[in-house]
């Protein structure tokens, strides 16, 4: 059994933030700042002992079953160091550590002599309110060792902007600063997003470089292409900052995927993709322009994670990934017929573009034909439309109901509104929205630009991004949102209790 102390969760049995400020005497905001840390002063912590003490509360959680673990595991924080190279984008690095700031990161950030040319330590203090470490030879910064102890106990090194210098630098092992020292010493997963001249970056020496450190296990997150700052176009820009943070924080979810086992059967996803296609007779069908991709896309990298993928697919004609378990299917029916079979998940993702009706055809006398034989050409009859079945509303009103359940709507106007009405209409937790137009047609392509709309309004939108960016985005928001939930049903069963 695990015993520790959970300050969040001491603070729900104590009623709550206003209540423990009020018994506390103290601002709320300075209680939400300890949840948030998970940390409080020791004269506090001795009150919230009486407190608890005389409320016949115990102050530790025991976690003893396995969605515990999955709790304990996804809310302790990652601790990642930043070494900051002296590259010409070493300005964007600042609203990355803002972000990972803002969302409960443990960092650390180590500026090079040449990256002070560009940001100064002060800037980077005062965005994470500690220490910003620049110096190897400093009594000072060396009293704790610091060229050892920086790369100790680190789920991760990312090393943003990566300089051609400091890519060279790890390849062979040279370590003549505070950076490279850390590296050299580091047993932690290294990341780097390299930034640079085009021609820096295609040079053999970088490229050759750069083999050998990925035969090493250096993570890489490849620069972009397009205009640089010295005016040159090619590839060597720093990619965009959300990419960034989304491409580290789903590195460190997949590194836990696999190091944890147990999150590997633990977290179930069902997903469905591509079109339906509703039969008219032998020959004929009604059907949608839907390839699958984003779907797929959406299994492969939810498998990558080290969750348990369910996949229900429409008819496609790209490679199916291979998932814990596909079930192909043809029409709305079988979908959701499946879909129930397989309703017992922990995130349903309703990707698949469900034809809203099927057409039955009916003779001029209204008697409806069977779909089993060909309709003649020169025989009259009409079409009557039957709805299909709402498979997502289906999920959302079921009992089994999974924590959450996800989406997706393509409009080809007033995107965020339709989007938000279905929403609210189908009770969704997060709604994808796209919007179908001109130069963004989406179906088939490769490319995607999105909105991610959740159930408490909050809007974000993407650039134009691959269809893999586009699930690891999701699929971020969506384990965000997860754990929410997760953590609310576990503080109101342990009261329970
Ligand atoms: C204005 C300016 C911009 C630079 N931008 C880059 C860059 O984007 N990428 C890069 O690899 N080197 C760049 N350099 C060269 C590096 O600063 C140089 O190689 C330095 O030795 C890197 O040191 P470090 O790797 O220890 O940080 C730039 C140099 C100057 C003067």
């Amino acid at each position: 059994m695990n015993n520790f102390i959970n300050i969040p969760e001491i603070i729900f049995k104590l009623g709550g933030t206003g209540s423990v400020s009020k018994l506390l005497n103290t601002n709320p905001s300075t209680i939400s700042n300890w949840k948030k840390k998970n940390k409080i002063p020791k004269s506090y912590m001795n009150k919230l002992n009486t407190l608890m003490r005389e409320k016949n509360l115990n102050i530790y959680s025991e976690h003893k079953d396995n969605k515990s673990n999955f709790y304990i595991q996804k809310k302790s924080k990652f601790s990642i160091l930043i070494i900051i190279s002296g590259g010409v984008s070493c300005y964007k690095i600042l609203e990355l550590i803002r972000l990972f700031y803002k969302n409960d990161f443990n960092i650390e950030v180590v500026l090079t002599k040449s990256a002070q040319k560009f940001i100064t330590p002060l800037i980077v203090t005062s965005l994470i309110n500690k220490k910003c470490f620049t110096e190897l030879f400093s009594s000072e910064e060396e009293e704790n060792m610091n060229h050892i102890n920086l790369a100790r106990n680190k789920d991760l090194i990312l090393v943003a902007p990566c300089t051609a210098n400091f890519i060279a630098k790890m390849t062979y092992g040279i370590a003549d600063d505070l950076g490279s020292n850390i590296i050299l010493a580091s047993d932690s997963k290294i990341l780097i997003a390299p930034s640079m001249n085009p021609f820096m970056w295609q040079n053999k020496a970088t490229q050759n470089n750069l083999e050998i450190l990925k035969l090493r296990g250096v993570g890489l997150i490849s620069p972009d292409s397009g205009v640089m700052a010295c005016g040159e176009n090619g590839t060597g820009r720093l990619p965009e900052i959300d990419k960034i943070y989304s491409f580290t924080k789903n590195y460190l979810l997949k590194k836990e995927g696999n190091k944890h086992t147990e999150f590997k059967n633990k977290l179930k996803i069902l997903i469905t993709a591509g079109p339906t296609q509703e039969k008219i007779d032998p020959i004929r069908y009604v059907s949608n322009n839907s390839s699958g991709k984003q779907g797929y896309a959406l299994a492969e990298e939810f498998l990558k994670c080290g969750a348990n993928v369910t996949l229900i697919s429409g008819p496609t004609n790209i490679k199916k990934p291979s998932v814990n378990k596909l079930i192909e299917v043809l029409t709305a029916e079988e979908m959701l017929s499946q879909v129930e079979k397989n309703i017992d998940c922990d995130i349903f993702i309703s990707c698949a573009a469900v034809c809203d009706w099927k057409l039955i055809p009916y003779t001029m006398k209204n008697k409806k034909l069977s779909n089993s034989d060909k309709l003649k050409k020169h025989e009259k009859f009409f079409f009557k439309l039957e709805n299909n079945p709402d498979i997502i509303k289906f999920v959302s009103e079921n009992k089994k109901r999974p924590k959450l359940v996800i989406g997706f709507a393509a409009e080809t106007e007033n995107l965020i509104h339709n989007a938000t009405k279905k929403l609210n209409e189908k009770q969704l937790d997060m709604v994808v929205a796209n919007l179908i137009e001109k130069g963004n047609t989406i179906f088939g392509e490769e490319y995607n630009k999105i909105f991610i709309i959740d159930k408490q309004g909050n809007i974000e939108e993407t650039k134009k991004l691959t269809k893999h960016e586009i699930a690891n985005l999701i699929i971020s928001k969506s384990l965000e949102l997860h754990e929410k939930i997760y953590v609310k049903n576990y503080y109101r069963k342990s009261v329970a209790i």
